[in-house]
């Protein structure tokens, strides 16, 4: 049986108290926030408190706060020879103080008000010792199929090809979502759509999977839907996707 505490209330803090709520193998002995409407939340199962001092004895603690507030929140962790990790994308593992430390990456995104299957999420884990890395593994696999050991450099790389698919790809959604209203349409018409583009890439690379105006190098279609567009940030993302996608297929138009 491994323990843990969680700290933090937001997001993923809900997600890995929900699946690991599920484990038999784990057990969530506290979660500790400074949001206490937040923690109201976790309060049925487990110990809850605001005070860093009354922090409890576990085998791991899991900081699941904003980046910036990572470093902060571990220099009040007064602990020896624990292990403690965060779970962000992008924030090296020197930035938690404690003497053992480690990362415990959930790839994927995560809203409150949405159940995940947390057995499909790849979890990336990284710890300074091999022990660490043993006892992260086993933590990680209590909860996915898809535990992966990889590099803060890859972590890094990761994260970063995860703001293009789905921050990136999200806010493209919420610029169609503009234009159809402005043209007294539903966005719903174009679900069948967004899923076909995601489903398509489980069998074929997206360098293939390109269509559209800019793949086709169709000028004529280009310039009637910049013609369309209203503001001028929609002009320009819609000129900088089109010129990339142009400059990717160049040379075998
Ligand atoms: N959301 C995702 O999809 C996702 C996926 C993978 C990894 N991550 C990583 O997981 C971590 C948490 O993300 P999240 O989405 O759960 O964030 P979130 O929902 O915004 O929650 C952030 C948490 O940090 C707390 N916090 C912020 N500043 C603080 C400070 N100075 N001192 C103490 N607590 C502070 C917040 O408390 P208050 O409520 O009081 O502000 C809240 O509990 C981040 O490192 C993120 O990069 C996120």
């Amino acid at each position: 049986m491994l323990s843990i505490v969680l700290i933090g209330t937001g997001n993923v803090a809900r997600h890995l108290f929900d699946a690991f709520s599920d484990c038999d193998s784990v057990q969530i002995r506290q979660v500790i926030g400074r949001n206490k409407k937040a923690l109201e939340y976790f309060h049925k199962t487990t110990e809850i408190t605001s005070d860093y001092n009354l922090l409890v004895d576990a085998d791991i603690y899991i900081i699941a706060l904003s980046d910036d507030a990572i470093n902060t929140v571990s220099e009040l962790l007064k602990l020896s020879n624990k292990l403690v990790v965060h779970t962000s994308g992008s924030v090296t593992m020197q930035r938690l103080v404690n003497n053992r430390t480690g990362v415990f990456y959930p790839l994927q995104t995560f809203s409150k008000n949405r159940r995940i299957n947390f057995k499909q999420v790849p979890i990336c884990i990284e710890a300074e010792n091999e022990a660490d890395l043993a006892i992260l593994h086993k933590l990680a696999s209590t909860l996915s199929r898809e535990v992966h050991e990889i590099s803060a450099e890859q972590r890094n790389a990761l994260h970063l090809s995860a703001v293009f698919v789905n921050n990136f790809t999200n806010h493209m959604f919420t610029i169609a979502n503009e234009i159809c209203g402005e043209h007294q349409l539903s966005f719903s018409i174009l679900k069948p759509l967004i899923l076909e583009t995601t489903n398509k890439i489980a069998d074929m690379p997206p360098f293939e999977a390109q269509t559209g105006p800019a793949r086709r190098n169709d000028t004529g279609t280009m310039d009637k839907h910049l013609q369309l567009l209203n503001s001028k940030n929609q002009k320009d993302i819609y000129s900088l996707l089109s010129e990339s996608i142009l400059k990717t297929y160049e040379k075998k138009l």
